[in-house]
């Protein structure tokens, strides 16, 4: 399935807005709830990514605000969700793998504090939204993307957490690297997301808060479905999900 460019509008379409702090595991969760709904996966951070990775191999500088917001308007990003792996493309580059490196993730800050930038990025958001059933995850999916949807959920975790699962990513990656390291980017990281003046993370008020601290990734996807279930008994039959 291919994401971006698609401006049609379509009613009645089911947006899953999961929203947390990095780490709490909403990347892995949000893609298997997807394709145990049969929705479309959304990472919005890969768009906040990719797109980081284009001024930095541009040269821009970072801080310049109005180049950030006509780089965006000059760029296409498309999301493919092969099953596999999400395939992320710039300007029809695979560049899946290149957004994940530490510069681009300590570079990002500077593109999601942007409102031009945002204001974009929403829009597409909630383009791809408006013609598909989709699980998206970020930081302001039930605050700005999809402030009316029923099916919010806010998944948290405990910050000593979510830098152990970290810390565990990076070691099996063949990364060894400090744990209190990790920690303190966690947190600095955290520090960034809650307090941008733009699209701070934040809990909708309406949000189911989960928190995985001592949950597996399959118990937080049942929590998530009971209640999606709950809320959807008129729309899916219990075998679709
Ligand atoms: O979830 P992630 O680590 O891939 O997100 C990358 C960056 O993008 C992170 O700095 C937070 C930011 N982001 C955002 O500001 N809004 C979103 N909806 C998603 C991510």
């Amino acid at each position: 399935m291919t994401f971006g460019g698609n401006k049609k509008k379509c009613p009645g379409f089911i947006a899953v807005a999961i929203d947390g702090p990095a780490g709490a595991g909403k990347s892995t969760v949000a893609k298997r709830l997807a394709q145990r709904l049969g929705f479309a996966f959304l990472d919005t951070g890969a768009m906040y990514r990719a797109l980081t990775l284009k001024a930095m191999r541009l040269g821009l500088k970072l801080e310049d605000e109005l180049a950030l917001t006509a780089l965006a308007q000059n760029t296409k990003i498309d999301l493919e969700d092969k099953g596999e792996g999400l395939i992320v493309s710039l300007d029809g580059e695979d560049v899946s793998q290149n957004i994940r490196t530490v510069e681009v993730t300590n570079n990002t800050f500077y593109i999601a504090r942007v409102s031009g930038v945002r204001a974009i990025l929403v829009r597409w958001q909630q383009e791809i939204g408006a013609c598909r059933n989709v699980v998206a995850e970020g930081r302001d999916i039930g605050t700005v993307v999809f402030p009316r949807t029923k099916y919010k959920f806010y998944l948290d975790a405990d910050v000593e957490e979510r830098a152990k699962r970290r810390h565990a990513e990076l070691t099996a990656k063949g990364k060894p690297i400090d744990f209190e390291e990790v920690l303190k980017d966690v947190r600095d990281r955290d520090h960034k997301d809650f307090t941008r003046k733009v699209g701070p993370l934040k809990k909708a008020e309406d949000a189911v808060v989960i928190d995985s601290t001592k949950m597996t990734v399959e118990e937080v996807i049942d929590t998530l479905c009971k209640h999606i279930i709950g809320e959807t008994k008129d729309k899916m039959t219990k075998d679709k999900i």
